[in-house]
């Protein structure tokens, strides 16, 4: 028997308040509208925030090749510790030499803090791993591991030991695994020698051994489940204002980050003197977590690869003078570098890159179809550099999509310069940020409505709401106002091709910047409300955008329209209407649903109802309680919804079968 909406789901209903406002959504539902494209809802990563090292990259020893500008920067040292740069690495040639202080009670030995501690779980296996070789004149030396707990924290005592022997004069590596007793977030790294003999040693590593897909030497497991459970379309990397650098030298150079990770060549994160108020003077990337490893986690996540690369300019904002960038008559090599990437991407094993790639243990093409050139340009500078970038990719690589940028504002002089050249230049794709408060995500439902259909479609690239009055961190209402606004990126699936909230991660004790997607301390994380307003996206982009509007005219939360916006799709594989409306007034809203031009035998039949909600707007989801606001779903139970009552700050999904509709 069928109940009605209100009877079946009275249960996950909230109150309806006395202001409440009659309105009605009409789904057209005679003919599917655009295509949504699969890359439609993605992900960004760049390394702000401790991201890559000491966060997905599951390193936990910090500066383990002493080749930061400080050799001992995360180390602690006593004894007779040397630094020497003749090391096997010719790219990262720094290591120590460690030898006796000529007294029984004078240890030498070495401490690495990790990255804010050192996090290990119960009975959690380790790998510990370094290079070594003893001195001429001496044939074996020893030393002892240890994991303890910081003297600062606690009692200073170890509870996990390892004494290991080193033979020979020739570097060699060696590794042992270990059981950690305790569960510790905060431990440090402890290496001592032992007897009299002296030992040389280089980059000195400790990972989990479960990481993800269990690979040695791999990513953080729980933070690749989330970027998993997302299901991404695209994923672009790896960055952000990395690419550019302060300066050229200091720009992301794609291909330092291939081969052997001992000999990846150390670069200067930009993130450590970025905000004097966030200062982290050892944050540096060892490039562990490099273009391979981006490519190959694209692929496994589903989603499509989308590197961006130099486009012969240091970061705008930082330096800006035309001697800062590179001579656009000098630009060759960088363009070489992007078209070297698409053969590294995509070439045959017969090829310089296609080769390396092999080597690197994935002989298959990564596939690779969309680049973006330039982070957040602007000026002319921009201009007349990417166009001989475009000029040269579309004569040898037509195949591949090119991606320019709008400049990092969402709208105003440096946005208003750039859409027409990107038009000019034919770019395919261009790159719109949005960092903006709650007032803008309000008014942009209508964003795209209105954007030229013949032109270059848009990449979302980076975006999210901030906070106004001191409110710039995640939370609850900031998320919804970003549900509000994707209403709009949806309707106009036609134009929007891809979106991507940014920073993507943040650890907890590191933040440069925030609101971020998923943050982390050294053994848990959390999935702010923002990721699950992006993963209800993720997970219901349908096939095809249908037509949904009150007389005539999308709900965008326009005036009369009492704070609702809306979009629906059509999912063609799974014969279903998904239905988003999102209520960011202070009172319920009832939304009548109409199908307009279904056949007789296309009923409609609720599936299921997802509401989004939490009473504190300004709540979000915490490493000690990390499912306290999460998506509900209700199943219908063969209830029909003739009327949606779509609580206060809401965000609600409606979900119909169609069966005989294609
Ligand atoms: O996401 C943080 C920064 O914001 C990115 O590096 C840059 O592109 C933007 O300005």
């Amino acid at each position: 028997m069928r109940k009605t909406f209100l009877t079946a789901l009275a249960g996950m209903a909230f109150a309806i308040s006395a202001n409440a406002q009659n309105h009605e959504l009409t789904v057209d539902m005679k003919k599917n509208g655009a295509p949504v494209q699969e890359t439609m809802y993605g992900l960004f990563i760049e390394d702000i925030n401790y991201a890559a090292d000491g966060g997905l990259y599951a390193e936990l020893v910090k500066n383990r090749s002493f080749d930061f500008p400080y050799a001992f920067t995360g180390w602690k040292v006593a004894g007779n510790v040397e630094v020497r740069n003749d090391g096997p690495f010719d790219r990262n040639p720094n290591y120590v030499r460690l030898s006796s202080s000529g007294h029984r009670d004078k240890w030498t030995a070495l401490l690495n803090e990790g990255f804010f501690g050192i996090g290990v779980e119960k009975d959690k296996e380790y790998r510990f791993s370094f290079y070594a070789r003893v001195p001429e004149g001496y044939q074996n030396a020893r030393i002892r591991m240890e994991l303890a707990i910081p003297v600062t924290n606690r009692e200073g005592q170890d509870f996990l030991a390892h004494e290991m022997t080193v033979s020979g004069n020739e570097w060699k590596q060696y590794e042992v695994v270990v059981k950690s007793p305790l569960t510790e977030p905060k431990a440090e790294l402890r290496i001592f020698l032992l007897g009299n003999n002296p030992v040389d040693l280089e980059h000195i590593s400790l990972f989990p051994v479960d990481t993800w897909k269990g690979r040695k030497g791999g990513l953080r497991k729980d933070l690749m489940e989330a970027l998993a459970d997302m299901k991404p379309g695209c994923f672009r990397f790896p960055g952000g204002c990395i690419v550019e650098g302060t300066d050229l030298a200091t720009r992301y150079n794609w291909k330092n980050t291939l081969g052997p990770v001992e000999n990846r060549p150390l670069n200067e994160n930009r993130w450590h003197y970025t905000f004097r108020y966030r200062f982290f003077p050892d944050y540096f990337q060892t490039y562990g977590l490099g273009f391979y490893e981006y490519f190959l986690l694209s692929e496994e996540i589903g989603a499509e690869p989308l590197p961006v690369v130099n486009v012969g300019l240091s970061c705008q904002y930082q330096n800006n003078s035309e001697h800062a960038h590179v001579a656009v008559d000098e630009l060759d090599p960088y363009i070489q570098d992007a078209i070297d990437l698409i053969e590294f991407a995509n070439g045959d094993t017969t090829t310089v890159y296609g080769k390396i790639r092999a080597q690197m243990g994935h002989p298959e093409p990564f596939n690779m179809k969309f680049l973006g050139v330039g982070n957040e340009q602007w000026g002319p500078e921009y201009v007349v550099r990417l166009e001989k970038f475009v000029e040269r990719l579309r004569k040898e690589h037509p195949e591949i999509e090119i991606i320019g940028s709008s400049g990092p504002n969402s709208e105003g002089r440096d946005f208003d310069y750039l859409w027409p050249e990107m038009k000019r230049i034919q770019v395919d794709l261009v790159d719109e940020h949005f960092y903006r408060p709650e007032s803008w995500f309000l008014s942009q439902g209508n964003r795209y409505d209105n954007y030229d259909r013949k032109g270059p479609k848009v990449f979302a690239g980076e975006y999210a709401c901030h906070g106004a009055n001191g409110r710039k961190w995640n939370h609850f209402n900031a998320s919804l106002l970003e549900a509000a606004f994707m209403t709009n990126l949806e309707r106009n699936a036609d134009i929007v091709h891809m979106a991507t909230y940014a920073p993507l991660f943040a650890h907890v004790d590191g933040w440069q910047w925030r609101p971020d997607l998923i943050w982390y301390d050294n053994l848990r994380s959390v999935r702010s409300c923002s990721y699950y307003v992006q993963q209800m996206y993720a997970h219901n982009t349908g096939t095809h955008v249908l037509k949904a509007t009150e007389m005539g005219k999308p709900l965008a939360g326009n005036e009369g329209q009492d704070g609702l916006f809306a979009s629906a799709v059509w999912d063609a594989n799974k014969k279903e209407v998904i239905v988003k409306v999102i209520n960011v007034s202070d009172v319920a809203q009832d939304v009548k649903l109409t199908f307009a031009g279904l056949k007789k035998n296309q009923t409609p039949e609720l599936v299921d109802i997802t509401t989004y909600h939490s009473d504190d707007l300004y709540a979000d989801n915490t490493l000690d309680n990390p499912t306290a606001i999460v998506p509900q779903v209700k199943a219908a139970e063969g209830a029909a919804l003739e009327v949606a009552n779509v609580p206060a700050k809401t965000f609600a999904m409606y979900r119909f079968k169609v069966a005989n509709r294609k």
